[in-house]
């Protein structure tokens, strides 16, 4: 039995009492969607900055009216502390997702970024102290690894920050680690690299690249690329990193606490293959596809050229291990991006 079956029948067997941050997100309306399966209590909390009601809308749609239920939504922002404090109440596990996510979008407007990556973060580990919650995950970033050349990534071996994002998802790790010496809070924070899956936001200027292509071909219009295609990512489809929430929050293993994971499948795509595989999942489907070219651009400031993690921290600690490789992943979004135009 692997390492999450276990701890599924053992959360259905005992369930708790979870915060969740950034609830309206991607990666926030997942880990509630799994909870609510696995019939815990669920306190979502989130101020809609990118968030949308309608990922609330699809969590109630997916789940059985008496998960439902066990779910409570708070409409505020972290960066009110006494928010902060009443969501935290009676909480066992915080899986901490609330911030402003995106590179361009620090560099653009480094001050909010900092409000809510930091000063907002600070407040949920106060609240998680006082509130004397179990555990504290939260979403750290591969961003953290910087200028540092080395492949892959291990978590020991960090560069500069290339961007006022990456200094706050590092400042993330200084304060929770200082939180674990000084107060004794059990934290773990999980370094994403580029998660992918349905719900993940196509719109605006700072969406991430798999839903703004998959979109974009939907719409008859092409992709863009930034550079020449051959800048790689690790990319992880949101089932993986939901596994490695549910392992952190709960592992027994006394190493497995107060550090940071690499979260990732430990493979490298490069944007030029990603685009032929999104094209050629659509084109299935959408025959008229297969022949759309991609458009190359400028490479974006701030971009790092190769990521790909090692995981084996992740799986040594926590008995993480991946179950969707990123075609995998992509199929099954590519499939609910098309069911939902379908509708629409
Ligand atoms: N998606 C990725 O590939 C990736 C990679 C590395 C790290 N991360 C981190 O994972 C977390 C979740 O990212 P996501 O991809 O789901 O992004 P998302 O934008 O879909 O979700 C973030 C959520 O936080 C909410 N939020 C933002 N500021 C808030 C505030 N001040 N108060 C309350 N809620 C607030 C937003 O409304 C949104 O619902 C973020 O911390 C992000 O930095 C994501």
């Amino acid at each position: 039995m692997s390492a999450v079956d276990a701890l599924e029948i053992e959360l259905a067997r005992r369930p708790c009492r979870w915060l969740v941050t950034g609830a309206a997100g991607f990666i926030g309306s997942h880990l509630v969607e799994r909870l609510l399966r696995l019939g815990q209590e669920v306190v979502g909390l989130d101020n809609f900055a990118t968030g949308k009601p309608e990922n609330l809308l699809d969590i109630q749609s997916c789940v059985d009216a008496s998960h439902w239920q066990r779910f409570t939504f708070v409409e505020a922002d972290i960066c009110e502390f006494e928010a902060c404090r009443q969501a935290a109440e009676g909480v066992d596990y915080v899986l901490h997702q609330a911030a402003l996510g995106s590179v361009p979008r620090s560099l653009e407007d480094p001050i909010s970024s900092n409000r809510a990556n930091i000063d907002g973060f600070l407040n949920m580990l106060v609240a998680a102290r006082d509130a004397r919650v179990k555990r504290f995950v939260y979403a750290a970033s591969s961003s953290t690894y910087g200028d540092h050349p080395g492949l892959p990534k291990v978590e020991d071996q960090i560069g500069r920050p290339l961007s006022p994002y990456a200094v706050t998802k590092y400042v993330n790790e200084l304060y929770a680690d200082v939180f674990a010496r000084s107060y004794g809070l059990e934290c773990i924070g999980l370094r994403y690299f580029n998660v992918f899956g349905p719900r993940q936001d196509p719109q605006g200027a700072y969406a991430a690249v798999i839903p703004r292509w998959i979109e974009a071909l939907c719409r008859g219009e092409t992709a863009r690329i930034n550079g020449d295609g051959e800048t790689s990512r690790d990319f992880c489809y949101i089932e993986n990193t939901v596994q490695a929430n549910l392992l952190a929050a709960t592992s027994n293993n006394a190493d497995a606490c107060n550090t940071v994971y690499n979260v990732a499948v430990g493979d490298r795509t490069s944007l030029n293959d990603l685009f032929g595989t999104i094209r050629d999942l659509l084109s299935r489907e959408r025959p008229e596809l297969a022949k759309v070219a991609a458009q190359y651009g400028d490479f974006r400031p701030g971009d790092v050229r190769h990521s790909q993690a090692d995981i084996s921290r992740a799986r040594d600690l926590l008995g993480y291990a991946p179950t969707h490789t990123v075609a995998q992943g992509l199929a099954q979004t590519c499939a609910w991006f098309l069911g939902r135009q379908n509708k629409d």
